[in-house]
């Protein structure tokens, strides 16, 4: 498929910056403001794609773009995806420090800390969004006070939520596979606390590690075999590869239970989590907040309270699990 649905994705990416430069130009033109009112540098580097990442993305764009209008300020937007890769998210965030950009926004754990390391020595802002712990992911160490240059959003969930809502559904469940990418410190943080829960509750559990996409369906395929459901936490590397889990677990007609919304619109059961668009529009307002002069030290990291039980119907059909109860 890909390289004309890529070419086409950067094609409207490149659209969609100019059309917010010519719609910001047009703006202070017709307010007459002068031209040397000030014109915002924004940087955004994404992890990679996925369903998840790419909706957070939208929602920050959309929301600058609205704050920009009702603040009457103008910016230039530089969109830039590492596709998963270390080297890439090093070399995007080096290319932002020599832009001098005014502000980084990082999508996602390694995407964040790349651009925490890339802006040591310099007074630029990082805003990260969607980082799951980003106390163990080294970049703030008082989420109410940021001490560095450095705030954002989580997607912190407690996992209890979503252990007690599969306790609910398949209560036969006796036994857990935990497949997650043990380089991402996100899954690494959500793992230690599902299994303390499942050691609190007496289940019992199987860990299968991936390091890459291509892993997923070997991983998966091993753990249904020895346990009753997959557990798969907010992992970047199993939600690019969630349909192929997916259909791996209908096929094994076993639940997984996943971390986020998106990877139950790829297959996955059922999950408790946060809604990512909201996630994306607190980020864009924190974005904002640090452009217009609020020091980021103001600026608390914020946990998304809001939770909310998502279900798959195709799924749970398909595996015989009743899940009428939250369909709304
Ligand atoms: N929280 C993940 C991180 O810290 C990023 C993320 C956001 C994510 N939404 C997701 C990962 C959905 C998997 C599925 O890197």
């Amino acid at each position: 498929m890909n390289l004309t649905k890529k070419c086409l994705a950067i094609a409207l990416s490149a659209l969609f910056s100019l059309s917010l430069l010519v719609g910001c130009t047009g703006e202070s033109g017709t307010s007459g403001v002068s031209a040397s009112e000030t014109e915002y540098k924004v940087g955004l580097i994404q992890l990679m794609e996925h369903p998840s990442l790419d909706e957070i993305r939208v929602a920050i764009e959309d929301e600058l773009a609205a704050k920009a209008e009702a603040e009457g300020f103008t910016y230039t937007y530089d969109y830039q995806n590492a596709q998963g890769d270390t080297a890439t998210i090093a070399n995007i965030c080096q290319k932002f420090v020599a832009d001098d950009v005014d502000v980084i926004i990082a999508i996602a754990t390694q995407a964040a800390q790349g651009a925490a390391t890339a802006v040591e020595g310099t007074d630029i802002p990082v805003i990260f969004s969607a980082v799951t712990d980003p106390v163990a992911a080294g970049l703030v160490e008082n989420t109410e006070a940021p001490e560095g240059n450095i705030t954002g959003t989580s997607d912190a969930i407690p996992v209890s939520k979503i252990f007690d809502l599969a306790a609910e559904l398949t209560p036969d469940v006796e036994s857990f596979g935990l497949i997650y990418n043990t380089s991402e410190i996100n899954s690494v943080s959500v793992i230690e606390q599902t299994k303390e829960y499942l050691d609190s509750k007496g289940i019992s559990y199987v860990e299968n590690a991936v390091t890459a996409t291509g892993e997923v369906q070997t991983a998966a395929q091993n753990l249904l075999n020895k346990c009753d459901a997959v557990f798969a936490p907010i992992d970047n590397t199993v939600a690019s590869a969630m349909p192929i889990l997916a259909e791996e677990a209908i096929n094994a007609k076993k639940p997984v239970y996943v971390a986020a919304d998106s990877m139950v619109a790829d297959g996955g059961l059922a999950t408790v989590g946060v809604n990512y668009t909201n996630l994306g529009t607190q980020t864009g307002d924190m974005v904002v907040k640090v452009l217009t002069g609020t020091s980021v030290s103001d600026i608390p990291v914020e946990v998304l309270k809001d939770n909310a039980v998502v279900v798959n119907e195709e799924t749970a059909q398909a595996i015989g699990v009743d899940v009428s109860q939250y369909v709304q």
